[in-house]
């Protein structure tokens, strides 16, 4: 699993709301990902969950009292604060969103917060009137001010049996927001525009041409992309993925046209364009507007295709100043295969995946990948998982905007 939290000490402090028990699967999923996990609950807190809980998801004491002293010379609160690489509140109540954006540290998790100088987290879940209220609008925005981290609550059903804003985001939202937070922005400022997924090209209404690949690949290059600051496009044909962060561009498309139509339109604005899906080379040149008919009386039926545009051909003809990075899907010479595509192509980067070996490739959360640069210079990587690789292609493309800053400082 790629991630940035393992071996780091992370302190989740509960407070009092009915999005309390979820937070015992976030528990469970930082502990997953190696986070050391220290929970610390107000007093409200465990009348929606037993501390026990906690202490055996997390493996550590839970402490919940203000005179719970830690062992050794530091008092508690400042002992906590002193381990801690990111605190995370969760639910965080209007009560404690009151309390601390107005300095009031009454019992341990505040003064806990009061205390420390590592990011702090604010993931709120309330009622959706208590959350458009004036006066906790107006200490969320203290919150922001001080520097606190703040994510906006879900919409949807609510506990108390209304609808509207005020549900705790999803796990997985929340650690990906953990992520970013520990992820240095080293693409910020670039405009990276991903295509991922198989085209579909239609036959008739019911049948089609399409291929394996289900998405993985791009969209890990896009949610890593967007971990490291870039702004993000991801540009989809159909996969059975659930939707990107919520803060990527998403432009689902289902052909190899209406791929081109999108690529095109994000283009001009882009600099830096990854082509990771599988864009069909044929497409049928009738496609039948209605249920084809089978004869009995043919064991034959010939499908005529045409040729699909070669997006990466053509961006390749006006891509400027803009990385250019294709894939390469190789069942033999790979190196020497993906390099005639980086030239043919006109590409900064290619990388090239063996798609007949089992495990990687096609479907497969793994990925085992060779990246060639315009130069002819050749970087193997292993098998790992698919973000791993994203973020490898990416320290790529980092690398490549380096030389060609440092080329460009030299000649000045
Ligand atoms: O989606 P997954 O299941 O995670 O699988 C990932 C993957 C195997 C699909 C991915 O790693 C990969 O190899 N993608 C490129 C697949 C492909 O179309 O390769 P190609 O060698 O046929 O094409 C070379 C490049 O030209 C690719 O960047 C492709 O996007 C692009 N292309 C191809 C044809 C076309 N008409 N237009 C294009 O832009």
């Amino acid at each position: 699993m790629f991630t940035n939290l393992r071996n780091k000490e992370i302190i989740i402090a509960v407070t009092g709301g009915i999005a309390a028990y979820k937070t015992c699967e976030l528990v469970r999923e930082l502990t997953k990902r190696g986070a050391s996990v220290h929970v610390v609950m107000t007093k409200n807190a465990t009348q929606f969950v037993s501390p026990l809980t906690f202490q055996t998801l997390s493996g550590h004491p839970v402490i919940h009292e203000m005179f719970q002293l830690f062992t050794g010379p530091k008092i508690g609160h400042i002992a906590l604060s002193d381990i801690a690489d990111q605190m995370v509140i969760v639910p965080a109540t209007a009560n404690i969103i009151g309390k601390i954006a107005n300095g009031i540290a009454d019992d341990f998790l505040t003064t806990m917060v009061m205390a420390t100088t590592v990011p702090v987290l604010f993931v709120p879940s309330m009622n959706t009137k208590m959350w458009e209220s004036k006066i906790v609008q107006m200490n969320i925005q203290r919150l922001k001010e001080a520097g606190y981290e703040l994510m906006e609550p879900g919409v949807g059903d609510l506990a108390c049996g209304t609808k509207g804003k005020g549900r705790l985001p999803p796990i997985p939202d929340i650690i990906e927001k953990m992520e970013d937070i520990f992820t240095e922005k080293d693409l910020s400022g670039e405009r990276v525009v991903v295509t991922a997924g198989p085209t579909i090209e239609y036959i008739d209404p019911v049948r089609c041409i399409t291929n394996r690949s289900s998405g993985k690949m791009g969209y890990a290059i896009a949610k890593i992309a967007r971990r490291r600051g870039a702004e993000t496009t991801l540009i989809s044909g159909e996969t059975y993925l659930p939707p990107p962060r919520s803060d990527i561009n998403f432009v689902k498309v289902r052909t190899a046209i209406e791929m081109k139509e999108a690529v095109m339109r994000f283009f001009e604005d882009a600099t830096i364009i990854i082509k990771a899906a599988a864009v069909a080379d044929f497409r049928c040149k009738k496609e039948s507007i209605k249920k084809i008919k089978k004869n009995d009386e043919e064991d034959l039926y010939v499908l005529e295709l045409e040729k699909n545009p070669d997006i990466l051909g053509d961006l390749g003809k006006i891509k400027g100043n803009r990385i250019l990075v294709g894939f390469a899907a190789e069942t033999e010479n790979l190196v020497e295969n993906a390099y005639e595509k980086l030239k043919k192509k006109n590409l900064d980067i290619i990388v090239a995946n063996n798609v007949a070996k089992e495990g990687i490739g096609f479907g497969s959360d793994m990925n085992e990948v060779t990246i060639i640069d315009a130069q002819g210079r050749v970087k193997h990587v292993p098998k790992m998982s698919k973000e791993e690789i994203a973020n490898i292609i990416l320290d790529s493309v980092k690398r490549t905007i380096k030389k060609r800053k440092k080329r460009e400082d030299d000649w000045l």
